[in-house]
């Protein structure tokens, strides 16, 4: 007996281990704020995490990362979204994947979430030169012939995260309203809904129009932080507007009952690691400087011009 009821406090019935959270959420000390979640999975304090602040000036261009091959995404599918007590997931089918974008091999959709804010807070998880912005999508992909997270987190690439940063705009954007509606349907850790004839393509650009973008190795950015992740963050961002937004975060609650929202990891430190940038990301920003440069000489010329003929009509009088 004595032994049974020592391997059942073993499995942690006696001491439940403290669930994670975003913050602090009760006045007691019941669950583990992100500067704590290393105390019970380890790998979050490891040198490899995410998310991260991409400082725009320290890229590095690369110029093998090619574009994407999305597959499935203008199919029509049904898909199951569920209150995970952390954030809500939107479970794809296997037949949404994708190849390319610098990555070897064939990776399958798993499923997407959002992280946002609160009240006007922005609720981003990577920053772009310390700046954060309203709401971020992430797609998750699994290797193949992985089947999980926990087969994929041996390797180093094997789950592939798309992330797409929102900026507040005065207009809706024409399709997340059927997200929106969903979540209201799944206020609880649980509970779940389905949308019906959901495309994805409806959220996010064709590959062809995603040529620029951030590449890093990192992780997960719940726990347990697995760093297995080759993260692409796209420099395109996806439209919300302030109604949707405020909607959003309106709807769900976390776990502990709580309202969901700032449901997002602090940026972790880079430790060595280097960000990569595809080549058109830079060519794009070089493109810009050669413009403003033309237009200062324009602008000079101008000026030039003016001046002498100014100075002619003065001295014609
Ligand atoms: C989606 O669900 C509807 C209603 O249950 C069903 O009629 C339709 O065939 C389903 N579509 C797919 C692609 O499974
Ligand atoms: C959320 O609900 C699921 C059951 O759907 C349960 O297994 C899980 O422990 C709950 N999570 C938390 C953090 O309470
Ligand atoms: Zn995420």
């Amino acid at each position: 007996l004595f032994q049974f009821i020592y391997s059942v406090c073993l499995n942690k019935v006696c001491f439940p281990p403290a669930e994670w959270c975003y913050r602090k959420q009760n006045r007691d000390d019941s669950c583990k704020d992100p500067s704590r979640w290393a105390v019970q999975f380890p790998r979050c304090g490891g040198l490899r995490q995410s998310p991260i602040n991409i400082i725009t000036q320290k890229v590095q261009v690369e110029r093998s990362l090619p574009l994407f091959d999305f597959f499935g995404h203008t199919e029509t599918v049904n898909i199951t979204v569920k209150n995970k007590g952390h954030s809500a997931h939107f479970i794809l089918p296997q037949s949404v994947s994708l190849a390319g974008g610098g990555l070897s091999g064939h990776y399958r959709a798993a499923q997407f979430h959002f992280h946002w804010g609160g009240s006007g807070r922005p609720g981003s998880e990577h920053t772009i030169d310390g700046e954060r912005f309203p709401m971020e999508l992430h797609i998750v992909h699994i290797k193949e012939p992985y089947d999980s997270l926990a087969e994929a987190e041996h390797d180093t690439a094997g789950i592939a995260l798309l992330a797409f940063l929102f900026e507040e705009t005065a207009d809706d954007h024409p399709h997340l309203d059927t997200i929106i509606a969903a979540l209201g349907r799944v206020p609880n850790n649980g509970s779940s809904t389905v949308i019906l004839d959901f495309r994805l393509r409806d959220i996010i650009p064709a590959a062809r129009d995603l040529h620029s973008y951030y590449r890093y190795v990192g992780s997960m950015t719940t726990p347990g932080c697995e760093q297995a992740v080759a993260w692409t963050v796209f420099h395109t961002m996806l439209s919300i507007s302030s109604q949707q937004l405020s909607a959003i975060v309106e709807q769900c609650r976390f776990w502990t009952g709580q309202p969901m929202r700032d449901l997002y990891r602090p940026t972790q430190p880079l430790d060595g690691r280097v960000v990569y940038s595809s080549k058109s990301a830079t060519a794009q920003k070089r493109a810009n400087h050669v413009w403003l440069g033309a237009l200062s000489v324009l602008l000079c010329c101008c000026l030039k011009m003016l001046i002498k003929g100014l100075h002619k009509n003065f001295t014609v009088k």
